[in-house]
């Protein structure tokens, strides 16, 4: 029987992830589910932990849920790592998100100077961990879901040589959703192709005949939106610049298409109901009183409030695919190898792909336009840019990340902001 692994066990995402894994126990016979965290997080992993046992319960398989501070142990001999922790909890976050809006410039969990600053704490975490697969656990994927997604996958990539490592992202899922919905046709009957980075792709959509179907969408979506994650407030975008690229845009793509109208209002929330952290705070308050219930057997709608709904259709898909070679499509971050002609072939991209057990094997997308193939460039550096700062500490290569960060306006503003997180956040970047 199948061994999950999962690292941020305490993630208040776990019981969606379990749904998923019940909902796929036929294609997918997992006998025991490991949940792991570390002390700060114990007290949400031992209230998660059984509620999981009990969503467990209620079905007639077998599944043993473990939660363990130990992170070898849960490691030791697993099938499937997947990987949903926050180095810092919640507060890191609320830092990440404060800290630039009180500066002027935009605070938000995966862009910005917030994502860089989650980028430097997160990639030293998950190399450990991937260390500790080498030793435990050789032949096992890690899924990760932990964020920066594309960044945190590009790293285990290019700095853990590990090869068997998909990352995931709930964006594409919910696009896919509600621009079925939008469309009035059946999700199965669209064709996808997305290509970019995590957070930062675009896609176009055809029916089975070929036919595309892009420009209707890019009208009806004009009407009126769909597929966005609650997260993201809907300013909507130029119309004769999606019809200009013929291309969807992902939902974060406002926060540099609308540069001006998503900082100001990102400035607006920050001054009344707070930052994204705070709010998150509240519902997870919310959440975790739901599932101290023991009667409380299955995943509440309310989890529905967070911007990651719908993830396990990403994450149980793609682990049940690698494992029953089902081949199914799903929009992956993996290495690029010739998908998306504009970046180089070793680097991580986020593309449509067919999941099997060798792994994601990619659907080339062909050359982007010229203004998106000029942004994906200068993301990508970016993003190379951050990793390498987070692995070596260097000053110099993080003001060269933070200089390039489109979303983050060069000077004196700028690198008070990064000292200022550098300090706020001292005790998880060892390597500054
Ligand atoms: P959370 O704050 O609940 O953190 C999850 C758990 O990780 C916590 O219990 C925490 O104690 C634990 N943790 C921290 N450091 C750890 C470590 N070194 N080892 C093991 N556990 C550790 O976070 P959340 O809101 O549930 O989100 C979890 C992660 O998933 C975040 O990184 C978030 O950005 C990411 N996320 C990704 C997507 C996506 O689309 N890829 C969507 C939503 C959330
Ligand atoms: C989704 C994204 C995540 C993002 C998260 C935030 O939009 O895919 O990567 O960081 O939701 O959701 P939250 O509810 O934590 O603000
Ligand atoms: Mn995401």
């Amino acid at each position: 029987k199948v061994k999950i692994a999962t690292i941020g066990g305490g993630s208040s995402y776990t019981p969606e992830l379990m749904e998923g894994f019940i909902k796929r126990y036929a294609e997918l016979p997992i006998g025991e589910i490991w949940l792991v965290d570390v002390k700060a997080g114990a007290e949400k992993q031992a209230i998660v932990g059984q509620m999981a046992q009990r969503m467990w319960d209620a079905t007639p398989y077998d599944v043993q849920i473990h939660t363990t501070l130990n992170r070898e142990e849960a490691l030791k001999d697993a099938d499937f790592v997947t990987t949903q922790f926050r180095v810092g909890q919640l507060d890191a976050r609320v830092k990440d998100e404060r800290i630039p809006f009180s500066y002027g410039l935009l605070g938000q969990e995966t862009n910005g100077a917030g994502g860089m600053f989650k980028a430097f704490r997160t990639i030293p975490v998950i190399l450990e961990i991937v260390e500790d697969m080498k030793r435990l656990c050789p032949d096992a994927w890690l899924i990760n879901f932990t964020n920066p997604s594309g960044m945190v996958t590009e790293a285990v990539l290019r700095y853990g040589q590990w090869e068997k490592v998909i990352g995931l992202c709930n964006v594409p899922v919910v696009a896919k959703m509600g621009e079925a919905e939008t469309l009035g046709v059946p999700q199965a009957d669209l064709i996808y192709k997305f290509a970019g980075v995590n957070h930062f792709h675009w896609h176009q959509v055809a029916d089975k005949k070929g036919r595309d179907l892009t420009p209707q969408l890019i009208d009806k979506l004009y009407e009126e939106s769909s597929g966005l994650p609650k997260n993201i407030f809907d300013v909507p975008f130029y119309k004769e610049q999606l019809q200009q690229m013929n291309m969807i845009p992902c939902g974060y793509h406002r926060y540099y298409y609308r540069f001006e109208e998503m900082l100001n209002h990102g400035l607006k929330e920050y001054a009344t109901v707070g930052t994204r952290a705070q709010q998150v705070k509240a519902i997870e308050h919310e959440l975790f009183e739901l599932y101290k219930d023991p009667h409380l057997d299955y995943k509440p709608k309310q989890l529905e409030q967070r911007g990651g709904a719908y993830y396990s259709d990403a994450a149980c898909e793609t682990i049940a695919s690698i494992y029953a070679n089902k081949n199914t499509e799903i929009v992956v971050s993996t290495r690029n190898n010739g998908a998306v002609l504009d970046l180089p072939a070793d680097c991580a991209v986020e593309v449509t792909a067919y999941v099997g057990g060798a792994g994601a094997r990619n659907v080339a997308f062909g050359p982007l336009p010229t203004a998106e193939r000029g942004w994906l460039q200068m993301m990508k550096s970016m993003e190379l840019l951050t990793i390498e700062a987070a692995i070596t500490g260097d000053y110099g290569t993080a003001l060269q990340a933070f200089i390039s960060n489109p979303l983050v306006p060069s000077g004196e503003t700028a690198t008070r902001v990064m000292h200022e997180l550098l300090i706020a956040h001292k005790a998880y970047l060892p390597q500054f």
